[in-house]
């Protein structure tokens, strides 16, 4: 039945991992995928983290229910005010609505509130030899039920006054950022006004799977001017005039702060004027927050983007991961809200958000959300995060220095300042193709094609190594 069944090409980021997990040899450095390694290359549980899990399981209450399809009720109300702002008007009128999301992309079977399922082709008997069950992870079967609980409706009651009325906010958990990106698209191309063009404006170059969401959801992708390859700067003239001739009602896709791939970001004055070409065009800002506190190690700093469009009074979505900034990366925490106009549409959003979620993966897994609900919510523990995150920041900013200083010492020709000036987790190093396939097979440094190098897999003990091996790549 499956021999028709063509192979498929490795993720480009995800595939990096795979490689350098089957590459033998002990100098091998995974620089691919954003994901935060200390300064012994291990991966970090955050202390704050840690505590928030201990008391978790404490918890003679706890059990692995069902949460109710729009998530951790808590979460996503903690989720959002993270990222707006606790004196949010939009959150004081009740303008957003928000559901937990499962970061990526859900598929198959399990069992219940763990979210544990495998989509399992169970071939037991006949020909074919072993190694003919193809297995990926799922969350969970779909259909089972669940439990009615949290805060239904939470949200809708918290507004005071202002424009819009009360309960102008609507939050659902999500599947990380890109379960939140995920449900968002499916969301906007089922509702989106008639009129609305089902197009997405996305920067050039964005995260890979960007393009693949909004293409599975049905949207037309189109893409804006961002980085100038020749100032390795933001391409702004370029991107304004892109938006300027986009059709009116098109979704404009916006990394929050840190830009990935390439950690260029627009000045104040830069966001300023976009959000002015967004409110001329009508266009929809869909934000992609993934590195809240990860820019800067400053929270609300790094939220500056997404607030001022907020505060325009613009209806706007935003996807919220808990991957870096809580070191939840497996636990696939995230959050959907999307601002609107009225508590009545709020409402109606949520529950259309549910209608999307429903048959993709029932309901999100608890674990992390309960997690990060408990980091959010405890006034020591956040203290906490606040400084481990800031540290994770600051470590990830003293690697920038590290390989700027270990190319200086080897004269290695070109101006790589950027390196100082990038954002965030990833440095867009302007390397070729061929350049990053012989960092890989010469000296098995992994990384993305594109030349993105994530700067938080780096160590200051294999900076030099990273600098001999780019000097190498550079001369031949
Ligand atoms: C990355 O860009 O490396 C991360 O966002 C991980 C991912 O899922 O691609």
């Amino acid at each position: 039945n499956w021999a028709h069944v063509e192979m498929a090409p490795p993720d480009p980021i995800i595939g990096v991992t795979e490689a350098w997990r089957a590459d033998p040899d002990p100098r091998k450095l995974n620089l691919g995928v954003g994901a935060y390694r200390t300064e012994e290359g291990k991966p970090l549980v955050l202390a704050c983290v840690r505590e928030a899990e201990a008391q978790l399981m404490a918890d003679p209450n706890s059990n692995h229910e069902y949460l109710p399809i729009a998530g951790n009720a808590e979460f996503c109300r903690l989720a959002r005010t993270l990222a707006l702002g606790g004196d949010c008007p939009a959150l004081q009128g009740g303008r957003v609505a928000t559901v937990q999301a499962l970061s990526g992309e859900g598929a198959g079977g399990g069992n219940g509130g763990g979210r544990r399922g495998e989509g399992v082709c169970m071939a037991r008997t006949g020909g074919g030899g072993e190694g003919r069950v193809a297995t990926v992870q799922a969350l969970s079967i779909e259909g089972a039920g669940g439990v009615e609980g949290g805060r239904r409706g939470e949200g809708v009651c918290m507004a005071r006054t202002g424009g819009g009325g009360e309960g102008r906010v609507a939050t659902v958990q999500a599947l990380s950022g890109t379960g939140a990106l995920r449900v968002g698209a499916e969301f906007l191309a089922a509702h989106l006004p008639s009129t609305a063009p089902r197009v997405v404006y996305l920067p050039s170059p964005t995260w890979g799977n960007h393009k693949t969401i909004f293409a599975k959801a049905g949207f037309q992708v189109r893409e804006y001017r961002y980085f100038d390859a020749a100032t390795r700067g933001l391409a702004f003239d370029g991107m304004c005039a892109d938006l300027a001739s986009a059709p009116r009602g098109a979704v404009l896709l916006l990394h929050a702060c840190a830009h990935n791939p390439t950690g260029v970001d627009p000045s104040p004055q830069q966001w300023a004027r976009i959000l002015a070409l967004a409110q001329e065009k009508a266009l929809l800002p869909f934000f992609d927050s993934a590195y809240q506190g990860f820019a800067s190690g400053d929270l609300d700093a790094d939220a500056a983007s997404l607030r001022l469009f907020v505060r325009s009074g613009l209806e706007l979505v935003l996807a919220q991961s808990f991957a870096k900034n809580m070191g939840l990366y497996g636990e696939r925490a995230g959050a959907l809200s999307v601002v609107c106009k009225c508590k009545d549409t709020a409402g109606r959003v949520e529950s259309q958000l549910k209608m999307v979620i429903r048959p993709m993966y029932s309901n999100p897994p608890m674990h992390g959300a309960a997690i990060a609900a408990k980091v959010l919510g405890d006034a020591r523990l956040r203290e906490m995060w606040r400084v481990e995150l800031k540290g994770m920041a600051e470590r990830i900013i003293s690697m920038r220095r590290a390989l700027y200083d270990a190319l200086y010492e080897r004269n290695v020709p070109g101006d790589w300042s950027f390196v100082l000036k990038q954002i965030g987790m990833f440095s867009y190093t302007g390397l070729s193709r061929v350049q990053c396939q012989k960092l890989v097979n010469k000296w098995h440094i992994h990384l993305t094609l594109d030349g993105r190098i994530s700067m938080a897999g780096l160590s200051a003990q294999k900076a030099p190594y990273l600098a001999d091996a780019i000097a190498d790549v550079v001369a031949n």
